[in-house]
């Protein structure tokens, strides 16, 4: 993808953490299933660049962060290609997202919610609890900690009453493993209220993701039944990704 440039060092060899639910995508032979980065990864940091579009900021062409990768904590410790499409669209939006509640669901390392509290939003970032510490660190390594929150968000459990009503919900890379499914889809429900008059403006809600498995067609059966969706059409960099079986949706709650 051109947008992002991603650096590492070299690969080890690959031993997946045994809690890491891709596991069995290792052995597979297409070498676009899992990112570029050797999932084996621990505790290293790589610099994401995102290229802007000319018309997003007067002053800037590019931003780059600093990111902390580690597959020890599970597979979110390493920066998946559907959150690296979704950083890069969320960063066309620029200081029109300034002020704004995001909340991010599965952010694994928080590429994708970093990106947005770069421009400004007030951002959670959320992942099951192992993740927390790489997302805290790589808030910390942005010194973004005015704007963006670590949080705990599991699926498998009721929303923090804690967290904001979100303007944005962000969601990269997160169809993968069966079981979350409807889990991931019931909490999807919980955040989005279905259209009424007199019920508060539904969040937008970007999804991208990835698709590996005859399998992942379970979870948009699932979805079917709450959301319907577009295919958002005003990102240039679609063509690109479209190559790679990446798709940006926007969900629309079903009435
Ligand atoms: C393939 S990774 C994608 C990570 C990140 N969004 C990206 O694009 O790099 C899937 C993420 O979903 C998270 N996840 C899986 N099951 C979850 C659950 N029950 N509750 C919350 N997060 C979950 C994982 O911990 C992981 O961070």
């Amino acid at each position: 993808m051109s947008a992002i440039a991603t650096s590492c060092s070299g690969p080890e060899p690959l031993s997946l953490d045994i809690i890491d639910p891709l596991h069995h995508l290792a052995s597979s032979d297409d070498p676009d299933l899992l990112p570029a980065h050797p999932p084996s990864l621990r505790d290293q940091i790589i610099q994401i660049n995102i290229r802007l579009p000319l018309d997003t900021d007067e002053f800037q062409r590019s931003i780059s962060l600093p990111l902390a990768v580690d597959a020890s904590p599970g597979c979110g410790g390493i920066a998946w290609p559907a959150g690296e499409v979704l950083a890069c669209y969320i960063a066309r939006r620029g200081k029109a997202l300034q002020g704004l509640n995001v909340l991010e669901l599965g952010s694994g390392t928080g590429l994708v919610g970093l990106v947005a509290g770069y421009f400004g939003a007030r951002v959670y970032i959320t992942d099951q609890a192992p993740l927390i510490p790489i997302m805290e660190r790589n808030i910390a390594l942005s010194n973004l900690q005015s704007n963006v929150t670590a949080a705990e968000l599991d699926w498998s459990k009721p929303l923090p009453e804690h967290l904001p009503q979100p303007d944005i919900v962000l969601a990269a890379d997160c169809v993968y493993f069966e079981p979350a499914f409807p889990l991931l889809v019931a909490t999807l429900v919980a955040l989005v209220p279905p259209p009424h008059e007199s019920a508060p403006m539904a969040p937008e809600v970007l999804f991208c993701y990835k698709k590996r498995r005859k399998a992942d067609k379970r979870f948009f059966a699932i979805l079917k039944k709450q959301f319907t969706w577009s295919v958002v059409d005003d990102d240039p960099a679609r063509e690109t990704y479209d190559r790679e079986a990446i798709t940006l949706l926007r969900l629309f709650r079903r009435p």
